[in-house]
């Protein structure tokens, strides 16, 4: 009963075998090799973006801070949710990579952006001349941190806030594969086409060793991004690797397959959890993710059979505390997710 994280599935033996397929000849480094090259522009078609200038980085954390860097000068403050994975999960990298920009925080319900908070908290940033933060650009993540996913119109809604205030958009999409499954729209609509000036393509949460790809589309500020990455040594050198898993997922929509199947194990999970009365699911489950909470004693008998999954928050208290208290728990869904596994699990829960 493996729901820890998706990035612990393991490969899908289509990656393994392209990655090994990748380079039988020497391929030049620094992504100066023909596969680099193939794979750029298939995210340039699969975003429908011809202009757009494609780069690749090992870590969802690099493809953040970098893009964000790039956006952000060091005086700006970067508009991102309250549990968004830049401010949580990080370490300070997108603070430490734009030299300091500051972040502020916006809530919503469900991890999506609300748009009056946003619009709100944009209308009081720099108002104090030199002595303030400056306004800098907005981030959201798709799927969000909480499970959810946003529709392209209210991606668009929030591209239109920033835009009205001059202010780029990024969108951190290290889970954007089960949110373009979840609403069946392109990745144009969940992008560029509502506004946003740079967007990641995560393949590491679909399942594949370390790649996402940045999508950068406004090619003017590629060279920039070239920059930041080698100086930060993220520029990697067997480059071609890195190509290879995103050539992977593109053939034959393998990343379909992968982002279908996390999703659907994570509705089962739910349909099955949210039927019962000592279950409280805390979202809508849109995508590969479960937040929920139920008694004490469940989790203590789940994790005793072998169950694996995070609590929520990760230090809930297991064995200091009443049986009957209701303590919370992420449950993370991959390609990888059986029948067998959401079944045992759901049975513990509904022996009660
Ligand atoms: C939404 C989101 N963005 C970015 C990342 C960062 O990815 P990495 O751990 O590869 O740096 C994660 C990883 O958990 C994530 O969940």
């Amino acid at each position: 009963m493996h729901f820890m994280s998706d990035n612990a599935a393991p490969v899908p033996a289509e990656v393994l075998a392209a990655m090994t397929e990748a380079a039988p000849h020497p391929a030049a480094p620094y992504g100066n090799d023909p596969l680099t090259a193939r794979a750029e522009g298939l995210m340039r078609e699969f975003f429908a973006a011809p202009e757009a200038a494609v780069r690749l980085v090992a870590t969802g954390t690099a493809a953040n801070a970098l893009s964000l860097a790039t956006l952000t000068a060091p005086w700006q403050t970067i508009f991102a949710h309250r549990t968004a994975h830049v401010e949580e999960d990080e370490c300070g990298a997108p603070e430490f990579f734009s030299c300091g920009a500051r972040l502020t925080l916006i809530d919503g319900e469900h991890g999506r952006i609300a748009p009056e908070s946003l619009a709100a908290a944009i209308a009081v940033t720099g108002k104090r001349g030199v002595h303030g933060v400056q306004r800098g650009p907005v981030t959201l993540t798709n799927a969000t941190e909480a499970g959810t996913v946003y529709q392209p119109g209210e991606i668009a809604r929030i591209g239109g806030i920033a835009r009205r205030h001059g202010l780029p958009l990024h969108l951190d999409g290290a889970r954007i594969a089960n949110a373009l499954v979840h609403t069946g729209s392109s990745a144009a609509d969940l992008t560029w086409r509502a506004g946003v000036t740079i967007a990641s393509f995560g393949g590491t949460k679909l399942g594949v060793p370390g790649v996402e790809a940045v999508l950068l589309f406004d090619p003017d500020l590629a060279w920039e991004f070239d920059l930041r990455r080698k100086r930060a040594g993220h520029l990697v050198s067997r480059h071609v690797y890195l190509a290879a898993q995103i050539v992977a997922l593109m053939k034959d929509d393998l990343w379909r397959r992968l982002a279908e199947a996390a999703n659907a194990a994570a509705a089962a999970l739910a349909a099955r959890l949210g039927a019962l009365s000592h279950v409280r699911l805390w979202h809508p489950v849109e995508a590969n993710m479960v937040f929920a909470e139920w008694p004490r004693a469940l989790h203590r008998r789940l994790r005793a059979a072998g169950a694996q999954y995070y609590m929520w928050p990760v230090d809930a208290p297991l064995d200091e505390g009443g049986d009957d208290e209701p303590i919370g728990a992420r449950l993370v869904t991959s390609w990888a997710t059986r029948e067998e596994e959401v079944d045992r699990f759901c049975r513990i829960l509904e022996a009660g």
